[in-house]
């Protein structure tokens, strides 16, 4: 089945350019600290950004001695504008979508990805290919929205507060066994995500031959609110889960 590629829709697409972590970058994405400890150093690295978005990362990357960055995503609005907040010889983008996209093997050192894998529908299969694609030394990290996020079947999950305690917030945790297709109403109307539990992204690491050397539950800390009481609700339920990986 085709991917969906809603950032390509002009709605989509100009909601999601106001939001902090696109203007921002790595500056406005909470969790890149504890990501960015994970993908430790990139000098010399052959890296590959699956999902690249805005090329937040690539440029990063690149800007941190990585010898090469690929950036591939489905959006070409995506790209454009990466493209055009800076052009670096050592960054190329490819238009591709990530369930048929066909990956160089034994090219890449690191394997990297931020916010995208809970759109697919054929995670094995890249899963298994990004294993191929990495070096016999390769690293694997990346990010996707918590499945206590993404399990909710409603299309706009909110927060729900306790009418005895109206300072408790509660989240709308259902159907976390039905793993598939989530429809959310966010930017726009019916965007496709794909839920999935812990323990599948976890099995699918596994089977494609990884070893999992990390796994995060992002949250802020209490000092993190303080400074960002915009983030307080995230105390309440993770938000994004954060693995790393190695081939060998
Ligand atoms: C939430 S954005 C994250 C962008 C970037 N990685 C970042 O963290 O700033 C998700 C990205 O995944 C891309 N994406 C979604 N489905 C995809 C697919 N099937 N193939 C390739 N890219 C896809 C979108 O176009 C979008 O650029």
């Amino acid at each position: 089945m085709m991917a969906q590629n809603i950032y390509d829709d002009e709605e989509f697409f100009g909601g999601y350019s106001q939001l902090l972590r696109s203007k921002n970058g790595l500056d406005g994405s909470p969790e890149w600290p504890a990501l960015q400890e994970m993908v430790g150093n990139v000098s010399a690295l052959r890296v590959l950004d699956l999902g690249s978005g805005y090329g937040w990362f690539c440029r990063w990357a690149a800007a941190a001695g990585a010898q090469s960055v690929l950036g591939i995503d489905v959006s070409s609005k995506m790209i454009a504008q990466a493209e055009d907040w800076g052009r670096d010889p050592a960054i190329e983008y490819q238009l591709g979508d990530l369930d048929t996209v066909e990956l160089k093997e034994s090219a890449y050192d690191l394997v990297f990805s931020s916010l995208a894998f809970h759109y697919l529908t054929n995670l094995d299969g890249l899963f298994t290919k990004a294993y191929n694609s990495l070096s016999p030394t390769g690293r694997f990290v990346f990010s996707v929205e918590h499945p206590i996020y993404t399990a909710p079947v409603q299309a706009s999950p909110g927060f729900q507060t306790d009418v005895d305690a109206p300072e408790r917030k509660s989240w709308p945790l259902n159907s976390y066994a039905n793993e598939g297709l989530r429809i959310r109403n966010w930017l726009k109307d019916g965007v496709r995500k794909q839920h999935r539990k812990i323990d599948t992204y976890v099995s699918s690491l596994l089977g494609a031959g990884f070893t999992l050397t990390g796994l995060i539950e992002w949250m802020p800390t209490l000092k993190h609110v303080e400074d960002h009481p915009e983030w307080k609700d995230e105390l309440e339920r993770p938000m994004f889960l954060l693995f790393a990986a190695e081939k060998k």
